[in-house]
C-alpha cells in the first residue's frame, strides 16, 4: 500500500512538473506555473521522507527538515533581493548546487553499488557530471559578479581541454570496470572532473555566460536523471529528464536567435574579437544628431504610432517603471503604443518579457520580432532605450560583421528613429551601429532612467 502510495506521489510530482514547465511557456501563466511545479516538487519530497520502503529514524527525519528550512529560507530571502539583472548569476548559483548534490548522490553511492554495472555507471556519469556542472556554475557565477572580470585562456587551451576530458573519460570507463572493491581513485574523479568544468568554463566570454549556464543547468538535470534512475525515484528521473532536455533547448534556441553555433560560444571565439571592434566602435562613422527631451516630447506628442525597443541598458538603468509611465501618458493622449521584443534582448531569454512585468505593463502591448517588423513602416516613432546590437543593420548588411545572420529590428523602416543611450559606446556584440548615423535618427544621450523621467516631466508641461 505504502509503496503504492509513493508511486503515486511520484507520478503527481512528474505530472505537475510537465504542467508547470508547459505553463511556464506563456508570461500570462508562468507563474501558476512555477507554483503547480514547485507543489509538485513538495509532494514528491514527502512522499520520499514518509512512504519509503525502509522507514527512515526520527533523528534523520528531523535533520532533513532541519536542511529543507534552512535551504528553503536562503533560497526565498536570496530570490527576494535579487535585481533583475542578476538573474542569471542566481540561476548559475542554484544550478551548482544541482549539481554538488548530484555529485554527492554517486560518492556516497558509490561502495554500495560495486556489483551492479548500470547503476555504477550512473553513479559514475552522476559524480562526473554534477562535479563539471558544480565547478562551472560557480566560475559562471564569479564571472557574472564581476569578481572574474574577463574570459582567462590558457595557452593552448582547446587542447588542454580535450586532454584533460578524454582522461576524465577514460578514468571513469576504469572505474566502472575495476571491479567489486572501492577504489579511491573515485577522488581522483571527482577532482578531474571538478577541474574540467573550471577550465571548460574559464576562456568564454562573461557575456556569453547565460549560454553556457542553460547549458550547465542541462548537465545538472542529466545529473540528477542518473540519480532518479538509481533510485527508481520517477520523480526525479522525470524532473532530471525535463531540466536536461529545456535547458539543451533553451540553449540552442539562444544560439540560434544570435546566429551563433554553440561550438563558437563555447570555444570563445566572440570574445576574441570584441576589443578590436570596440576600438572601430568607439572611433566612430559620421555625424549624429542628438535630440533634446522638450523636442522629442513634442514629437512624441503628435505622433499615432509609437513602437518602444527595450535592450539591456533599460535593464541596467532600471528603467522599466518610468517607461512604463511614458506609455500611459502617450496613450492617455491618444498615441498607439507598443514593444517590440527581440528573443535575445537583454542577457537572459525572456530579459525584456519579465522586466516589463515588474512594471505591470500588459503582456497585450508587447510584440515578438516577425510580428512588429512588418508594422515599422507604418510607425511614427520608434523609441529604442538601452537597445543596440538587436537594432544593428550590420546583421543584414554586413556578411563580414560577427553578428551577421542575426534576426533584428528593422527599426530602420519607421518613420523616425530615437535612440536613448549614454554614449556611443557599443554593446554586447563590440560592434559599431549604423542605425546611429542614419538619416531618420537621432540620438537622445543620458541614462535611460534619468532621460525618461525628463522626457516624462516635459511631456506633462505640454497642454
Ligand atoms: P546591447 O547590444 O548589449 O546594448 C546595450 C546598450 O545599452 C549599450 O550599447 C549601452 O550603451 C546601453 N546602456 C547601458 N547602460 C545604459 C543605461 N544606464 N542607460 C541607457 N543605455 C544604457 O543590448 P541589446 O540590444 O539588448 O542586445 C543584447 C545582446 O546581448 C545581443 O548581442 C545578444 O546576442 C546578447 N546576449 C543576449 C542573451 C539573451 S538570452 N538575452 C544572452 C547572451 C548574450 P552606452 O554604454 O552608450 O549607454
Amino acid at each position: 500500500m505504502k509503496s503504492h502510495l509513493l508511486e503515486l506521489s511520484y507520478l503527481v510530482g512528474s505530472v505537475t512538473f510537465i504542467l508547470g514547465l508547459k505553463l511556464m511557456g506563456n508570461p500570462r501563466t508562468a507563474r501558476r506555473g512555477n507554483l503547480i511545479g514547485a507543489a509538485g516538487m513538495v509532494i514528491a519530497i514527502l512522499g520520499t521522507i514518509f512512504l519509503y520502503e525502509k522507514p527512515i529514524s526520527g533523528i534523520v527525519v528531523g535533520l532533513i527538515f532541519a536542511a529543507l528550512a534552512l535551504g528553503t529560507a536562503i533560497g526565498w530571502l536570496t530570490a527576494k533581493r535579487v535585481q533583475m539583472t542578476q538573474m542569471p548569476e542566481l540561476v548559475s548559483m542554484f544550478n551548482g548546487m544541482g549539481g554538488a548534490c548530484a555529485a554527492l548522490i554517486g560518492l556516497i553511492e558509490y561502495p554500495n553499488y560495486l556489483g551492479n554495472p548500470a547503476a555504477l555507471l550512473a553513479i559514475l556519469a552522476g559524480v562526473v557530471i554534477g562535479s563539471i556542472s558544480f565547478s562551472g556554475s560557480i566560475v559562471a557565477f564569479l564571472k557574472l559578479n564581476g569578481t572574474l572580470d574577463r574570459p582567462l585562456r590558457l595557452p593552448y587551451y582547446n587542447f588542454i581541454n580535450t586532454v584533460e576530458l578524454i582522461g576524465v573519460l577514460a578514468l571513469t570507463f576504469w572505474l566502472w570496470q575495476a571491479g567489486p572493491a572501492p577504489c579511491p581513485l573515485l577522488y581522483l574523479l571527482l577532482a578531474a572532473s571538478l577541474l574540467y568544468g573550471v577550465l571548460f568554463t574559464l576562456p568564454i566570454g562573461g557575456a556569453d555566460m547565460p549560454v553556457v549556464i542553460s547549458l550547465l543547468n542541462s548537465f545538472t538535470g542529466l545529473a540528477a536523471a542518473f540519480g532518479g534512475f538509481l533510485y527508481h525515484n520517477y520523480a526525479m528521473l522525470t524532473g532530471g529528464i525535463l531540466v536536461g532536455s529545456a535547458g539543451m533547448l533553451l540553449t540552442l534556441a539562444m544560439c540560434k536567435a544570435m546566429n551563433r553555433s554553440l561550438v563558437s560560444v563555447v570555444f570563445g571565439a566572440f570574445g576574441a574579437s570584441s576589443k578590436t571592434t570596440v576600438a572601430a566602435a568607439s572611433q566612430g562613422q559620421g555625424a549624429v544628431k542628438d535630440i533634446q527631451p522638450s523636442d522629442l516630447a513634442v514629437l512624441l506628442n503628435y505622433s499615432q504610432r509609437v513602437v518602444i525597443v527595450p535592450g539591456y541598458g533599460l535593464a541596467v538603468a532600471q528603467a522599466q517603471h518610468v517607461i512604463h509611465e511614458l506609455e500611459t501618458l502617450l496613450e492617455s493622449r491618444g498615441v498607439q503604443v507598443k514593444y517590440a521584443i527581440h528573443p535575445v534582448a537583454g542577457r537572459m531569454p525572456g530579459h525584456m518579457n519579465v522586466l516589463l512585468a515588474e512594471a505591470n505593463v500588459d503582456y497585450g502591448k508587447l510584440v515578438e520580432m516577425e510580428e512588429i517588423n512588418p508594422e515599422f513602416e507604418r510607425t511614427d516613432v520608434v523609441l529604442v532605450v538601452g537597445a543596440n546590437d538587436v537594432v544593428n543593420p550590420a546583421a543584414k548588411n554586413d556578411p563580414g560583421s560577427p553578428i551577421y545572420g542575426m534576426p533584428i529590428l528593422e527599426v530602420d523602416r519607421a518613420r523616425r528613429i530615437i535612440v536613448n543611450k549614454r554614449s556611443m559606446n557599443a554593446g554586447y556584440a563590440g560592434i559599431d551601429n549604423q542605425i546611429f548615423y542614419h538619416p531618420n535618427c537621432s540620438m537622445f544621450f543620458g541614462d535611460a532612467k534619468k532621460a525618461l523621467a525628463e522626457l516624462v516631466s516635459e511631456l506633462k508641461s505640454l497642454t
